[in-house]
């Protein structure tokens, strides 16, 4: 699908792989729409790019409903739907001192990752059915999701996170299949470890990086959140690409801890 002209709106868009992916498509002429908690950050990017900032909760429908309702008033066709929101979680089920595993942690985790994905999905993708297709195939738009390869092979510790990421790989065919109808695709991505602010910052963070992608084959290092963008990118672009799951992790594969 052209790039060029189209409206993108993306969750997680004012850090890390949403902020890349921001840049990305705007550089390509898209019209990004960062819809994000942090109003600083996100403020700031939209500034410097020519984006819309909507300050949303991923998790919370009329906020949802808004940032798409500012996508369509861009005027440009809303066609890209990328979800890259996302927090993190650490904490066993049943932890060292006996006690089990916080159920509202578990439940923040499930609304932000899990429910946050489907509801930018759903009410995103019902605003690009509305516009008129692209190609002589039908084609309006198209999806792109953020899991992890921790929801296919959670370590210690990562129960509520593997659980909300790998629901997002379980949404991935039958979105696709429902949004066929439409003329939607809809693909995600399930990055290994990428440099981004969710490690942190400062000596310590790098040695903790260090240590997570000491097993990565090759290259031996992060990936950059600008290697992500480009994946999403070539997913938009490439119009035979659907309904697939794809690992971005430089052949890592989890280890439980
Ligand atoms: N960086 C990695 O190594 C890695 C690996 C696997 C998966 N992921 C996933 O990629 C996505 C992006 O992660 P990142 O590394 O860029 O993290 P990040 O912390 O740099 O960015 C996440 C963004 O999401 C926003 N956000 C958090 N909760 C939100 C909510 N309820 N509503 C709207 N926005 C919200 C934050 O404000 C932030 O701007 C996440 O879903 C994460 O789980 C990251």
């Amino acid at each position: 699908m052209q790039l060029n002209g189209a409206a993108a709106i993306i969750s997680g868009g004012a850090s890390g792989l949403g902020e890349a992916t921001a840049r990305d498509l705007a550089a390509a002429g898209v019209k990004v729409v960062i819809a994000d908690l942090n109003e600083e950050k996100g403020k700031t990017l939209a500034d410097e790019l020519g984006a819309v900032f909507a300050k949303t909760d991923v998790s919370d429908e009329a906020q949802v409903q808004a940032a798409v309702d500012a996508a369509v008033a861009t005027g440009a066709p809303l066609r890209i739907i990328v979800n890259s929101a996302g927090i993190g979680w650490a904490q066993r089920t049943v932890n060292r001192d006996g006690s089990p595993h916080d159920l509202g942690a578990y439940k923040k985790v499930i609304a932000v990752n899990q429910i946050g994905t489907f509801n930018l999905m759903r009410i995103g993708a019902a605003a690009v059915a509305k516009t008129d297709p692209v190609d002589e195939d039908g084609l309006r738009g198209v999806v792109v999701n953020t899991a992890s390869i921790a929801g296919i092979e959670g370590q210690t510790g990562q129960l509520a996170y593997s659980a909300s990421k790998g629901a997002i790989i379980g949404m991935t065919l039958p979105a696709a299949r429902d949004l066929a109808a439409v003329g939607i695709r809809v693909n995600t991505i399930c990055p290994g470890i990428i440099d981004t602010p969710i490690y942190g910052s400062g000596p310590d963070s790098e040695a903790f990086k260090a240590k997570l992608y000491a097993p990565v084959p090759f290259p031996k290092r992060m990936g950059k959140a600008s290697e992500f963008a480009h994946l999403v990118r070539s997913l938009v672009e490439n119009d035979y690409m659907n309904g697939e799951v794809i690992r971005f992790d430089g052949g890592i594969r989890f280890q439980p801890k």
